[in-house]
Order: structure tokens, then C-alpha cells, then sequence
């Protein structure tokens, strides 16, 4: 071994993350690739985590997993109060990480942190340890909250809501492409002003590495750099399923409680053939919504596979109209998402475009049907659509109602046809792309090495003078 890598083996970085599903996927794949690099990674996140688990997980794939509490039991219903639950999270996760670090056997050299954590920036600057942030959405959204929340351009008002917004790097913008924290009609208190927070803080961040890759984004990624941000992204950080390797061991905060083995379904199936329904772990289907998907798929006779997540507790009704497609599909509460994206059989997948299950259909090629809600879902639409290429937006009614026809007419939109073939062209390129990215010496490799040797470097200066 030479005393580079005896060196690094010495070197502790702490992640840091909320607990929720699309914030763990990206920083545990952070975590391995640190360890490959010859870190030693620790993982700390709240312990509802544990929810739904019989024990605490110790170590997965080699990152070293601690967990602190927010301040609420672990029962607590945290999704539906969410601003209460950021409130006592902003209060007592502080002290119980400080705590934490304080009496870990490691010394940490640097804590990354997920943005809704911001306050992490300020517990490393107490103890005087280098901070970076991994931003976990599109760089393109960085770009857009950091021109808004330091006052650099004009946004939509109250009275002027529908203005169009055009900002460094990035094409024009109409109002409902833009993230919904933005606009003069969010309602989340807690959220809106934890990003205003994150982007105040940004002077306590020495570094900030995306969820992204040069070659996805290349424009808004030079000009934040241009304008003076350290902002390297070393995306796709996705598991290593997604790259053809064997099952990656991930941290499933839900479980499928269904008999009905998806894999084995999509076996059966043939290629490109089935439509894959997820809108990701926050958002709820109304009964509405489900009806006009399930009169939708109908319309096309394809078959699909249709993750519908339900509150906490409940079971899924039965509705007439979902046994009137039971035959053609199976509808599951949870799956393997990545597996299902590469397996063979899935020719697009219906999404509300959150940045993860976006990334992920990048990596295999699968084409999207852009569903957005809220956040920064239809920014992330818009990417899919105006400036990838790689699928089409359903149009919602002047009520928000997406009708079982638009959503037939975009299933076939993707599945057959001219316009299909130029968007499974591209959504081809994209996945080539994304693999040199993460090669050795790819430009999301590259930015990962210069990461760890600042790491390294900063811990000599400290520790070895
Ligand atoms: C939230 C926001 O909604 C989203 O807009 C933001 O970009 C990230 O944070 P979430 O709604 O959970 O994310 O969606 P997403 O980012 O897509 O993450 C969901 C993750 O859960 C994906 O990694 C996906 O693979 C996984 N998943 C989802 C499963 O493994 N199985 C499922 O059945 C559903």
C-alpha cells in the first residue's frame, strides 16, 4: 500500500441527510463511491428511518450508518406535518448532531450535507470542519434558487404571475416551469424558507458537488462556476443496477408488502412493451387521478406495471375501475424501481419527474411521460421535454385534472411513431453520456477525485503541520 492510500484510509467524511427516500439514494451512493476512493464514510440520518425496519442497519456497502433524533417520536406522522416537523428538526438536530460527532471514535475531516439539512453547515462551523453540500436536485435548479432567494432577477409576482424568466445558462422559463417555492402561490412555509436559508448559508459551504453530470447540463454547470460557485457535479449518482452490475444493496425506507413478484412479471413481458406508472414517495394519488390513469392505460391495451403508494395505514381501495385493468397490469405499493428501469421489458415510464426516479430513466434509456406536481417537478419536465428530448408533458386541465385521454395519447406518443423514435434516440445518447460520465477519467470521475484530494489536503493542513 503507499502511504497516498495508508493516508486516505485515515481520512473520516460524515454524510448527513434528511430521512426520506430521495435524499438517502444519492448520498449512500456518494458514500460508496468515497469508499472506493479509500474514505471512510459514515452515514447519520434521523432515526425514523427506522420506521419500518426490525433493526438498525450498521454498514451498507461500506458506509458506516449512525442515526440522532429529530425531537419526535418515531411513529410520528411527519408527512402529513411537515412544517411542524422541519421546525423540531431545525431545532433538535443540531444539538443531537453535535452530540453525535462530539462522541464518535472518528474524527471527521468533512461533513457533506443534503440541502433541507442546512443547519449541518452551521454545527461543522462550530467545530471547525470543512463543509461541502451535495445539491441532490438538477444543477438547473441551483441556478434558478440562487438567482431568486439573493435577490438577481425578476420572478413572478403576485401581480405579474406569469412572467417569463430567462437567467444565466439556462432557456427561458415559463412561470409553470418553474419550481413551485418560487412562485407568489406556494404555500410551504418551511420549505420556501429553509432554501432561503441554504442559499444565505452558502459563504459556510467550501464546496458543492450535484446530483448531475457535465455532459446533462453543461451550460448552467459553466456559467455557476463562471459566476464564482465551486459547484462540481459527479452524478449520476445511482445504484450500480442501473450500469448493468449485480443488485446494488440499497437503504429502502418502504417495502412492497405485496406476494406478486414485479421482476418476475416484467420477465414475461416483451421488450419495450410495458408502461411503468411511480410518482415517487411523497405524493398521493386522489381517486380522480387513479381512475383517469387507469381509463387511460385501458384505452391503450398495453400492459404496465403501476406503483399507487398510499397514506400510512391504509390499504388501497378497491376500486371497480382498477379491477377493470387488473388483467393487463399489476399494480404494486413499492418495487425495485431501479431494477424495474433496466429491465428489458420497460419502454417509458409515467413520472412526476422527481429528480431520482429522472436520473435513474436517464441512466437506462427508458423514455419519461412528465406528470409534475410540485417543487421542482415541472422545471425537471421541462428538461425532459424542451431540452433533452427524451419524452412528453401531459397537459392538465384549467383544474389540474390530467384526463385518461391525454394520458392514453401520450403513451402512444412515446410507444409508436416518429416523434418516439427521435426520443428513444436520444434518451439513448443521454445513457451513453452518462456512462463516460462516471468512467475513469469521465468528467463526473474527474470532479470526484478533485473532491477527495481537497479533502485529503485540507485534513493534512489541520492535522499533520
Ligand atoms: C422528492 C421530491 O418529490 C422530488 O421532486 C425531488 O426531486 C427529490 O425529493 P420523491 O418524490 O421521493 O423525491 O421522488 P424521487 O426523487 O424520484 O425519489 C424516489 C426514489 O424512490 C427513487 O430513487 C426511486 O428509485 C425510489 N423508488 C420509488 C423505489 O425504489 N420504488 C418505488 O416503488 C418508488
Amino acid at each position: 500500500m503507499n502511504s497516498s492510500c495508508e493516508q486516505k484510509q485515515n481520512i473520516n467524511v460524515l454524510l448527513v441527510t434528511l430521512s426520506a427516500q430521495g435524499h438517502l439514494n444519492p448520498i449512500l451512493k456518494l458514500g460508496k463511491i468515497l469508499v472506493n476512493k479509500g474514505l471512510h464514510v459514515t452515514l447519520a440520518t434521523t432515526n425514523s428511518a427506522l420506521k419500518n425496519m426490525s433493526s438498525a442497519p450498521k454498514c451498507i456497502g461500506g458506509v458506516y450508518h449512525e442515526f440522532f433524533s429529530d425531537g419526535l417520536p418515531i411513529d410520528y406522522d411527519r408527512e402529513a406535518n411537515m412544517d411542524y416537523y422541519m421546525d423540531t428538526l431545525s431545532k433538535f438536530g443540531p444539538v443531537n448532531l453535535l452530540a453525535l460527532i462530539k462522541s464518535h471514535p472518528r474524527k471527521f475531516a468533512c461533513v457533506v450535507h443534503t440541502p433541507v439539512v442546512t443547519w449541518v453547515s452551521d454545527v461543522a462551523a462550530e467545530i471547525n470542519i470543512p463543509n461541502a453540500m451535495l445539491w441532490i436536485q438538477p444543477c438547473t435548479l441551483y441556478q434558478i434558487y440562487h438567482r431568486y432567494y439573493n435577490g438577481l432577477d425578476e420572478f413572478p409576482t403576485d401581480t405579474n404571475p406569469n412572467m417569463n424568466v430567462k437567467l444565466p445558462g439556462l432557456p427561458v422559463f415559463h412561470a409553470d416551469e418553474l419550481p413551485s417555492f418560487v412562485l407568489p402561490s406556494n404555500r410551504f412555509r418551511s420549505l420556501d424558507s429553509i432554501l432561503k436559508q441554504v442559499f444565505h448559508n452558502m459563504h459556510k459551504v467550501k464546496w458543492v458537488l450535484g446530483n448531475s453530470f457535465m455532459e446533462l447540463e453543461k451550460d448552467v454547470i459553466m456559467s455557476l462556476n463562471n459566476g464564482g460557485c465551486v459547484f462540481w457535479p459527479v452524478g449520476p449518482l445511482v445504484p450500480a443496477t442501473l450500469m448493468g452490475k449485480e443488485v446494488d444493496v440499497g437503504f429502502d425506507l418502504f417495502k412492497s408488502n405485496e406476494d406478486s413478484n414485479c421482476m418476475e412479471w416484467l420477465n414475461k413481458q416483451k421488450p419495450s412493451s410495458v408502461v411503468y406508472i411511480s410518482f415517487g414517495t411523497f405524493l398521493f394519488l386522489t381517486e380522480k387521478d387513479i381512475k383517469n390513469i387507469a381509463s387511460g392505460l385501458k384505452t391503450t391495451k398495453r400492459p404496465f406495471l403501476w406503483v399507487i403508494r398510499v397514506p400510512e395505514n391504509q390499504e388501497l381501495p378497491k376500486h371497480g375501475f382498477l379491477e377493470e385493468i387488473k388483467e393487463q397490469g399489476l399494480i404494486v405499493s413499492w418495487c425495485p424501481q431501479t431494477q424495474v428501469l433496466s429491465h428489458p421489458a420497460v419502454g417509458c415510464f409515467l413520472s412526476h419527474c422527481g429528480w431520482n426516479s429522472l436520473l435513474e430513466s436517464v441512466v437506462a434509456g427508458v423514455p419519461v411521460i412528465a406528470c409534475p406536481q410540485w417543487t421542482d417537478q415541472p422545471t425537471n419536465a421541462k428538461l425532459v421535454t424542451d431540452v433533452w428530448g427524451v419524452g412528453v408533458k401531459v397537459k392538465k386541465s384549467l383544474d389540474g385534472v390530467v384526463s385518461g385521454e391525454e394520458v392514453g395519447r401520450c403513451v402512444e406518443e412515446v410507444m409508436s411513431g416518429l416523434k418516439s423514435e427521435v426520443i428513444r434516440k436520444n434518451a439513448l445518447e443521454l445513457k451513453a453520456a452518462a456512462r463516460v460520465a462516471l468512467r475513469d477519467g469521465g468528467s463526473s470521475d474527474n470532479n470526484i477525485r478533485m473532491f477527495v484530494d481537497e479533502v485529503v489536503s485540507s485534513c493534512s493542513c489541520t492535522e499533520h503541520k
